[in-house]
């Protein structure tokens, strides 16, 4: 980052270069997320064969006007798969450690903190070794008879060219599918609409939307305006791997399943808890309401979208798609200007953990300000109706994008499951929470990790008849709603890099 100089003019990368998921969401009804491994499959291992077959329908970020495409794909690589392919050394790599050693590292396991189910043993339902996965191609269509199309190329290619396809799921044929919930491509599992807040790298069709920082942050090789100088960077004309990493940008992968039952039960439990129907008479709400308002605590958004920092009341659908709050007090300066929203939005709230914008944060945690990463999460797995689980597999193909997997992804996953982003006691929270929705509730002997960590979640509320007499709702015990199903780090390549590996000549 230039820090006290005039900076340069900002350098726009070439959006043809750069493989379009990271610019924009792409609303195609159907997708696949397929799954392989360069062991051979018994044929000579023909890498080149593969990535020329795909090639031709990987997506860049061009403006695609009105012609969207009718199926395309874009193209992760992990580190051992880069290894494979020569492009990795196999010692001294410049590549950032954490992508390198894997999510299932002792490292990064400080942060993401899979515990017992969702230990990194038990990824992938143990289908296949967290080191045998080396690409992933990410597939989209809109049709199913398009998506049909594009796995069978896929896969075909695959086949043909001695990869293994590996599969990360036990149910069905084990692919990652797309569900609909709620004939709605937005919402997920647990009925809340997703995708609406994102960093601001622009679209296609409007660059000038685009804020230089945050796109400095995401894509290798700007380090102009960016914070965290995605790796490897430098000079790509003495650095292979900074030449090949160069407008590309990292995935971190994870298969998230929800538990729907058990997130509907808890929701159920609290509405119609004694202790707390009797605390929230003063709202005057119906047992439905009171699950949709627990539901809205736990993430500070209300299922239709809605933030409780703009409707604190109620869900609206004018305030559904709104990013533009904050949760200081505006003009009260003192450290506890945060506190006054936590009536409104819970300290330990999913969205204000995962980016609490203009909130203060804890001298050193929050140098870099808010961790942004850019997410293009969808749900797999049929919706459950009802209370009872079915015991089908279900949840998020979570693809969270950015420039650095540890100072983005793992640095946010951190502030999950160990709330200390904060100074806790302006909010009256004596021990450190944890994301109300996300955390990986650890049990002993794992609380070493996160020294102190409860697994209790305050609701601050103030009945206006009784102002200066402020209360709270307390749950302890927060179930663990969501098991991490795997997770892998992939480098997605710029397009010239792609067809590198598929013609051996880089341009
Ligand atoms: C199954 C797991 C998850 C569910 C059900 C979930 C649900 C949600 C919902 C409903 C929203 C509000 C809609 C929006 O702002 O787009 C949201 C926002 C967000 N989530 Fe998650 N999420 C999950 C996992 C994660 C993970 C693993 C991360 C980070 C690594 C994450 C980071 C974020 C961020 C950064 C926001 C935007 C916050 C803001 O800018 O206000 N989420 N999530």
């Amino acid at each position: 980052m230039m820090l006290g100089k005039t900076p340069p003019p900002p350098v726009t990368p070439d959006n043809s270069n750069i493989q379009g998921l990271v610019i924009r969401g792409y609303t195609h009804p159907f997708s696949c997320h397929l799954m392989f491994s360069f062991k051979p499959n018994g044929i000579t291992l023909n890498t080149k064969g593969f990535f020329s077959d795909l090639y031709p329908k990987v997506q860049s970020a061009v403006d695609w006007g009105n012609n969207k495409p009718v199926s395309m794909l874009n193209i992760g690589i992990t580190f051992y798969g880069l290894q494979i392919l020569g492009v990795a050394q196999k010692s001294q790599s410049t590549f950032p450690d954490e992508f390198q050693q894997g999510p299932w590292s002792v490292a990064s396991q400080q942060s993401l903190g899979d515990f017992n189910d969702s230990a990194p043993s038990n990824w992938w339902y143990n289908n296949f070794q967290n080191a045998d996965l080396h690409c992933v191609v990410h597939a989209y269509a809109l049709t199913d008879t398009a998506l049909t199309d594009i796995i069978s190329l896929i896969t075909t290619s695959a086949k043909s060219n001695g990869l293994t396809e590996v599969f990360p799921l036990k149910s069905g044929d084990g692919r990652l599918y797309q569900s609909i919930i709620d004939n709605n491509p937005a919402k997920i599992h647990f009925g809340y609409t997703d995708g609406i807040s994102e960093p601001a790298l622009g679209t296609p069709a409007n660059m000038a939307s685009r804020n230089q920082a945050d796109l400095d942050n995401f894509v290798i090789g700007y380090p102009d305006y960016s914070i965290i100088d995605p790796a490897p960077s430098g000079n790509v004309s003495t650095n292979p791997e900074a030449k090949f990493a160069f407008d590309g940008f990292y995935n971190a992968f994870r298969i998230l399943y929800q538990d729907v039952a058990g997130f509907n039960n808890f929701l159920l439990a609290q509405a119609t808890n004694p202790t707390n129907v009797a605390k929230l008479s003063y709202l005057g709400l119906n047992q439905d309401e009171l699950v949709e308002w627990f539901a809205a605590k736990l993430v500070g958004r209300w299922r239709n979208g809605s933030p409780l920092i703009l409707s604190p009341d109620a869900p609206d659908p004018a305030t559904a798609q709104s990013e533009d709050f904050g949760y200081a007090t505006a003009g009260v300066k003192s450290p506890n200007q945060d506190v006054p929203s936590s009536f409104k939005c819970p300290f330990s709230a999913h969205t204000r953990v995962a980016n609490p914008r203009d909130q203060t944060l804890t001298p050193g945690e929050g140098n870099l300000g808010p961790v942004r990463i850019v997410r293009r999460g969808i749900s797999y797995g049929v919706e459950l109706e009802g209370n009872t689980d079915d015991g089908v597999d279900r949840g998020l193909i979570g693809l969270f994008l950015c420039g650095s997997i540890a100072q983005q992804f793992e640095k946010l996953y951190g502030w999950m499951n160990y709330n200390n982003f904060s100074p806790k006691p302006n909010f009256s929270v004596k021990n450190p929470p944890q994301d109300a929705l996300l955390g990986n509730r650890p049990t002993s002997p794992n609380l070493n990790n996160y020294p102190g960590v409860v697994t209790t979640f305050t609701i601050p509320i103030q009945n206006p008849a009784t102002p200066t007499q402020p209360d709270s709702i307390v749950i302890s015990g927060l179930p663990e709603f969501i098991k991490t199903r795997g997770t892998a780090y992939c480098l997605m390549p710029s397009l010239k890099a792609l067809n590198y590996l598929a013609t051996g000549v880089m341009a």
